[in-house]
């Protein structure tokens, strides 16, 4: 990804050094403490929504990938990062399930076979991308004509709500936030709230400390996304 590109540092602070020490250091120790939503928290989210054929933006060290339940026992994986060294470190540890990977941005299109997932996973990833809620969900819209009907797109979000956050998570997002790596200062609930409502028939929301764990369902009987009717944020 070129450096002049506003999703740059979001993905190239992830080096092979970063990686090896990410799993304690953001899973266990800023997960639990600092945004106050433990890692096992979002292992359940992945055990109850991941499906036989995968796609994950966004994989990191492929932690929650080699650590869920499948529904099968040999799932269709395809992992996606601009990030050359998170793809070949996420595909190493997962080498079990010979998982496709493929660089890509989710802020742009992505070439994959339509409707053929029954799940996308997007973990800790909105808050690494540019832009406030609205702008940055265009995510969302990219993955939607990927997911076999009935399917479902997950993940989980660290918001930028002042009253979610500790005055320690508060000061580390400010930094976090000056330094590219995140960009989630604008995030509210409320946007990511209506961005799925706006999105799916049916959907999920759930805060757990300054986190937002999500999943958004197709219709088992929906024809393609862009035939849909723009939905009304009801929720
Ligand atoms: C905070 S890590 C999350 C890793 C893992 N999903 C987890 O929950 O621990 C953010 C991941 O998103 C990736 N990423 C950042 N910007 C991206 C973009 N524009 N498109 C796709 N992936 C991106 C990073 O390279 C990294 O793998």
């Amino acid at each position: 990804m070129d450096v002049s590109n506003p999703a740059h540092a979001g993905q190239a602070v992830y080096t092979e050094r970063v990686l090896k020490s990410y799993d304690a250091v953001v899973l266990r120790m800023s997960s639990s403490f600092i945004w106050r939503c433990p890692a096992d928290h979002i292992l359940r989210h992945y055990d109850r929504h991941v499906g036989g054929t995968h796609l994950d933006i966004g994989p990191g060290t492929g932690y929650f990938l080699d650590r869920c339940r499948f529904p099968v026992h040999e799932p269709g994986i395809t992992l996606l990062d601009p990030n050359l060294t998170v793809l070949q470190h996420a595909a190493a540890r997962i080498a079990r399930y010979r998982p496709d990977t493929r660089q890509g941005d989710a802020l742009a299109p992505i070439e994959l076979q339509d409707r053929s997932y029954a799940s996308v996973g997007m973990s800790y990833l909105l808050h690494c991308l540019p832009g406030d809620i609205a702008a940055k969900t265009v995510a969302l819209d990219h993955v939607l004509p990927l997911l076999a009907p009935g399917g479902v797109v997950f993940g989980t979000t660290i918001l930028g709500d002042p009253e979610l956050h500790t005055g320690v998570g508060q000061r580390l997002m400010a930094l976090y936030n000056r330094k590219g790596i995140f960009s989630n200062d604008d995030d509210t609930r409320a946007d990511l709230d209506l961005a799925l409502a706006k999105r799916f028939p049916r959907y999920e929301l759930e805060v757990v400390g300054a986190v937002a764990l999500f999943a958004g369902w197709l219709d088992e009987d929906s024809e393609t996304p862009a035939d849909w009717p723009a939905r009304s944020a009801t929720g």
